[in-house]
């Protein structure tokens, strides 16, 4: 990664990427990255059945901001959750809430704002970019946003557009505006693009990309290549490897290995091919490229590890 990235000096990150190529898993360990530098953090998911807490051995996280280690913060935004207190936060005041919120008429407003409850989410993920401390210092000096897998993270990604577009004037259309003016400054926001080395997820990432670069203008600051294995065999060796299962006595001993060998070269070429692919369509995009980690289940120790490759 090239340090002019600086990717932990955003303020605003979303984290993106079809379903289960290990977004939760980057977001948590970019998080992790950050904060060990003294940055303050929050990891913010949308409505998940959320792993972090399992990943960071602390109790389920539920719709409240909690602290899971030593400067990050981590929230599971509920739509409803989100709503009430997004409307809290910019209100200031329950009474005005209640006035505002739950009279008649906006609340039909509300419920008739196409992506309102993606919105509820989002606006309050962007709106702790703005909390401050007591000293003036930001409450959190980056938000993690760990996206819906592709579809419905690019429909909340689109959002706050059809907000500014459909909400009548007022302190709705305002947030979604700047908010909007954040997620595209590329100095202070930018999203992370979560693959793995394989066909399907790489022409995934390469439509994302150009969706969030074309259609949401969106910077797009990383690719995270997830799960990629270490290189095992050369590329003039692997036709040999092959042909070997082939080669050998169905009945010899060294048959299952055989098989083996193959079944890895093969997926060695697979990921040589993707990653290719993705320097070929993505260039210039900066990568970083995650180990494929062989324990049962991911836990803090994993993590911490995939974090290292977030600091340099
Ligand atoms: N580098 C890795 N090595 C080994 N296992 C990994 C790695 N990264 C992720 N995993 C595993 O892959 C699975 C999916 O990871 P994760 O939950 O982070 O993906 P996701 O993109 O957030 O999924 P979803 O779309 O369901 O939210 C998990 O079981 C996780 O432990
Ligand atoms: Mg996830």
């Amino acid at each position: 990664m090239s340090s002019s990235t600086n990717l932990l000096g955003h303020r605003f990150l979303f984290v993106v990427g079809k379903g289960g190529v290990g977004k939760t898993t980057v977001g948590t360990a970019i998080a992790l990255a950050a904060a060990a530098r003294g940055k303050r953090v929050l990891l913010a998911m949308c409505n998940a059945k959320e792993r972090v807490s399992s990943l960071l051995g602390v109790p389920p996280i539920g719709s409240k901001n909690v602290q899971v280690a030593p400067n990050l913060h981590a929230v599971n935004m509920v739509p409803r959750d989100a709503l009430e207190e997004y409307g809290l936060m910019i209100l200031r005041s329950r009474t005005l809430f209640k006035a505002v919120f739950e009279s008649n008429v906006v609340s039909a407003l509300l419920r008739g704002t196409p992506g309102i409850e993606a919105w509820s989410m989002l606006g309050k993920a962007y709106f702790h970019t703005k909390e401050t401390l007591e000293d003036g210092r930001p409450r959190y000096d980056l938000v993690i946003v760990d996206a819906p897998a592709t579809g419905h993270g690019l429909e909340m990604l689109r959002v706050p557009r059809i907000i500014t577009d459909v909400a009548p004037p007022g302190l709705l259309r305002r947030e979604a505006e700047e908010a909007v003016g954040l997620f595209r400054d590329p100095s202070r926001a930018g999203v992370v693009i979560v693959s793995l080395a394989e066909e399907m997820p790489v022409q995934e990432s390469i439509e994302l990309h150009g969706i969030l670069r074309t259609e949401l203008v969106l910077p797009v600051k990383m690719l995270v290549v997830n799960q990629v294995l270490p290189r095992l065999f050369q590329p003039a060796e692997r036709s040999t490897i092959e042909a070997l299962p082939d080669a050998l006595d169905p009945s010899a001993a060294l048959q299952p290995l055989a098989v083996a060998g193959r079944a890895r070269a093969a997926r060695e070429s697979i990921q040589e091919e993707s990653l290719k692919r993705l320097s070929e369509k993505l260039p210039g995009l900066p990568r970083v490229t995650l180990p494929l980690l062989f324990t049962p289940e991911l836990a803090r120790a994993q993590v911490e590890s995939l974090a290292e490759a977030f600091k340099s």
